[in-house]
């Protein structure tokens, strides 16, 4: 099963795709999650990403379209994918159905995650995150239960450097400017859900299920 999450900085689309890869034992691919790696480990990748990230902007296409397209090519993504992230805009958008039509195969549904301005602002000024081990808390709806350290690896949990309120409300704008277009897009196709994401992960998570159940039923 091929998905795509879509939604604002904060409404748990990384929460979700987590928990989708584990049920469905597909790879969950996020392009935030690689450009912070390749930050970290200080690649050329990074630091060309790095400003782009710091400021709240896209990092430009090629790059990541470069990134999602060898991902893709991995052996694990034959049998589906949830991507998280990605795409961003409509030249993203077309670029993936192109690459997927090289290899024979599309997009099964897209998901559109949404929450209102203030949940997401708490949401976002709350989130935690192992550097280690890439874990993800909330100090409120989801913390760990060693505190401030990662219950995994026991690493001290961090902010993220681009959530800070000035860039988080700038990733809202950027949002605001590229949904429209990306949602058209494959709501044209048929593929787009638009998915009610104000409650509790667990309940977001059983409502994107009953989504995905069917087209899963489809396929196997
Ligand atoms: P990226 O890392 O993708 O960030 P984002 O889209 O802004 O989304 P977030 O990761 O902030 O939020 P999320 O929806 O994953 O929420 P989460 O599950 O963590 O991108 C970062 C940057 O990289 C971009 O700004 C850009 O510069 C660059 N980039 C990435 N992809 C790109 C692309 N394709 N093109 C160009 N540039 C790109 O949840 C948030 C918090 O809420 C957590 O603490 C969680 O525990 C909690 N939570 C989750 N769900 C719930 C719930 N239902 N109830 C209560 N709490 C919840
Ligand atoms: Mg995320």
């Amino acid at each position: 099963m091929r998905i795509i999450l879509l939604g604002a900085p904060g409404v748990g689309k990384g929460t979700q795709a987590k928990l989708i890869s584990e049920h469905y034992k597909i790879p969950h691919i996020s392009t935030g999650d690689i450009l912070r790696g390749n930050i970290n480990k200080r690649t050329s990748l990074g630091l060309k990403a790095k400003s782009y990230i710091e400021k709240g902007e896209l990092v430009p296409d090629d790059l990541v379209v470069s990134i999602v397209k060898d991902r893709l090519e991995k052996e694990d993504c034959k049998a589906g994918f949830v991507l998280d992230g990605f795409p961003r805009n409509l030249y993203q958008a077309k670029t993936l159905s192109e690459i997927l039509k090289e290899n024979k195969c599309m997009i099964d549904k897209v998901i559109l995650i949404d929450v209102n301005k203030a949940e997401i602002l708490e949401r976002i000024s709350g989130r935690r995150f192992c550097r280690n081990c890439g874990a993800n808390y909330h100090i409120k709806f989801n913390p760990s239960k060693l505190n401030d350290r990662c219950e995994k690896c026991g690493e001290q949990l961090l902010q993220r450097e681009d959530d800070s309120k000035d860039v988080v409300l700038e990733r809202l704008s950027v949002y605001s400017r590229t949904i429209n277009p990306l949602a058209n897009y494959y709501s044209a196709h048929g593929l787009l859900t638009k998915i009610q994401g104000n409650e509790g992960i667990e309940n977001t998570f059983n409502r994107i299920c009953s989504t995905l159940q069917s087209v899963y039923s489809l396929l196997v």
